[in-house]
């Protein structure tokens, strides 16, 4: 299965300058020793699957440079490096680029002076490819990942973010080729339509930003009543500290990029 199943990761390691972190709502500064410990399990828990991990160093420049799935969209046949909405994070594609071009043949681009996506945005699953419009990715990034993954085969959907949450994902995972872990706000919008839903409990919406990963359902800690309900249902669960990214917004997507590159 394309959509869950993968040989590679990209991290960055958190840098220093995570406490000048862009957030919503001010909970508190973010702890680096903290953070690290986490997102060395994160990468442990990656690498237990046997994917190879490439793990970049830290950027002090951009402080909010260790959630890197919002830099690219990784398919099979080629990466799209992004063009981030949020104004201070604008510069980590193009430190993400070299990067993918050592790893796949075909690397584009997202380049329209007005075009800003954002990878937290976009879901993938095995069917299609679902960009949640926000206050990070507007109609015109939309439309111009439409146009370039048209070329390799793959088809856009465009849904909505809803208001007040940073990004299509912060509210939903893929958990295999046809299921959606979901808050029950995102899912009221019928955004899913044709798949196998499963809500994350009531109280629990923080940790609907989980990732199918290979064998494992890698989610933050501390919501055991979703946990309990993934578990039941038959999924490998990971659980990995999450309480420093959340204060950034963050969560376990937003930490690496994972794909497959084709042969
Ligand atoms: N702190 C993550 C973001 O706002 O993009």
């Amino acid at each position: 299965m394309r959509s869950f199943t993968f040989s590679h990761a990209i991290t960055r390691r958190p840098s220093a300058s995570i406490i000048a972190g862009l957030r919503a709502v001010d909970t508190g500064t973010p702890d680096l020793a903290l953070m690290q410990a986490h997102h060395a399990d994160y990468v442990a828990a990656l690498r237990s699957t046997g994917a190879e991990v490439v793990e970049l160093g830290a950027l002090e420049t951009f402080p909010d440079s260790v959630f890197v799935e919002d830099t690219a969209l990784c398919l099979p046949e080629g990466a799209v490096v992004m063009r981030p909405g949020a104004p201070t994070r604008l510069g980590e594609a193009a430190e993400m680029a070299p990067h993918l071009q050592r790893l796949y043949g075909s690397v584009k681009q997202i380049a329209g002076a007005e075009a800003f996506i954002e990878g937290g945005d976009i879901l993938t699953t095995e069917t299609e490819i679902l960009v949640g419009r926000s206050a990070r990715t507007n109609a015109a990034g939309v439309a111009e990942l439409t146009a370039l993954v048209a070329d390799w085969g793959h088809r856009v959907r465009e849904v909505f973010t809803p208001p007040g949450v940073l990004h299509f994902k912060t509210d939903c995972s893929l958990l295999d080729g046809e299921t959606i872990l979901s808050t029950k706000r995102l899912d009221a919008s019928g955004c899913f339509a044709g798949y196998k839903v499963i809500h994350v409990a009531e109280g629990e919406e923080a940790c609907a930003n989980t990732i199918r990963f290979n064998n494992l359902v890698i989610m933050p800690a501390g919501f055991p009543r979703t946990r309990d309900v993934l578990d039941a249902a038959g999924y490998s669960v990971c659980e990995i500290g999450n309480s420093e990214c959340a204060k950034l917004d963050g969560g376990m997507s937003c930490l690496s990029l994972r794909f497959t590159p084709k042969a």
